[in-house]
């Protein structure tokens, strides 16, 4: 796919209470809110580079009984539309409608801005969370690619923006904790990336089956995938020579990254973020 088509990288906008978006988000805000949600559809929801996809992908093939014949032949991005964008040419828009029920859909709103429909139908909702030094590296690193973000700046200034918020989809401290707190409220599973990680399996489904789903859904698998490594996208948008999007999958990346200052400047904001009552991340296995 040509490198050469000219892409122009996007400024963030403010959007509702603070919360910063790229600009076609909030151009389509009105419509997003309206957005009709069905009993059966599964949301996945996540702050951005917590595992979006891998749990899309667990989510999908343990619902198709361990098939994975689907999951190498359709998009991720088709099997799982994302509510608050429409998906680049090639793809065709507005897929989320046309979708079959049951619909598995990808969201990384914060959980006070999702259209209202979701909670009204009682939907179910898989809510993914992954600490904050590995989702910032990661971000990081997925801003040098994704030519639709903004410019990270270096290291330093990406660290800062994160830190304060100033991100798309805004703050990762508001995003965990308020999914957190509401997680009981609503059919809600909050999950955690460091635990995925460190458990793949499951007893509801024959030992063959989640066999294949463990498989399928390694890290090695979904880099090699075309259908989740995100390849079909070209590099005018994600520009894979600058980062992967499969990048390195791991827990506590972050120590090749952060300074030992930036370490004690992160954790001394963290304790005043993050209230004793909110989820508790584990930084490394
Ligand atoms: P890294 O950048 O740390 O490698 P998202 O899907 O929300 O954008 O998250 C992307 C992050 O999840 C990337 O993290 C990516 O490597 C990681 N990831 C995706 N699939 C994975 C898998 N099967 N195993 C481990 N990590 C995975």
């Amino acid at each position: 796919v040509s490198n050469q088509e000219s892409s122009i990288r996007n400024e963030l906008v403010d959007g509702v209470g603070g919360v910063c978006f790229v600009p076609s988000v909030m151009e389509r805000w009105r419509e997003l809110q309206e957005f009709q949600a069905r009993p059966d559809d599964t949301l996945i929801a996540t702050f951005p580079k917590a595992g979006t996809s891998w749990a899309i992908e667990m989510v999908d093939v343990v619902r198709r009984g361990g098939d994975i014949s689907g999951c190498l032949q359709i998009p991720s991005m088709m099997r799982a539309p994302f509510l608050e964008l429409n998906p680049p040419p090639p793809f065709p828009s507005g897929q989320l409608h046309n979708q079959p029920s049951p619909r598995l859909i990808k969201t990384h709103l914060p959980f006070h801005l999702l259209p209202p429909s979701f909670v009204d139908q009682n939907c179910k909702m898989v809510y993914v969370a992954r600490n904050a030094k590995d989702t910032a590296v990661s971000y990081f690193h997925f801003h040098r690619m994704n030519k639709k973000l903004p410019e990270p700046g270096d290291w330093n200034q990406f660290f800062d923006s994160f830190l304060t918020g100033q991100v798309a989809w805004g703050s990762w401290f508001d995003h965990v904790t308020g999914w957190w707190k509401e997680k009981n409220n609503h059919r809600i599973l909050y999950l955690f990336f460091e635990d995925i990680k460190e458990v793949r399996e499951s007893k509801k489904l024959d030992r063959e089956a989640v066999d294949r789903i463990i498989e399928h859904t390694s890290f090695k698998n979904m880099k090699q995938n075309p259908m989740t490594n995100f390849s079909l996208l070209p590099a005018n948008i994600f520009d894979q020579s600058v980062s992967p999007f499969m990048r390195k999958g791991e827990v506590g990346d972050w120590k090749n990254m952060f300074t030992v200052a930036q370490n004690e400047r992160f954790e001394k904001e963290y304790r005043q973020l993050m209230s004793d009552r909110g989820p508790s991340f584990r930084m490394e296995l």
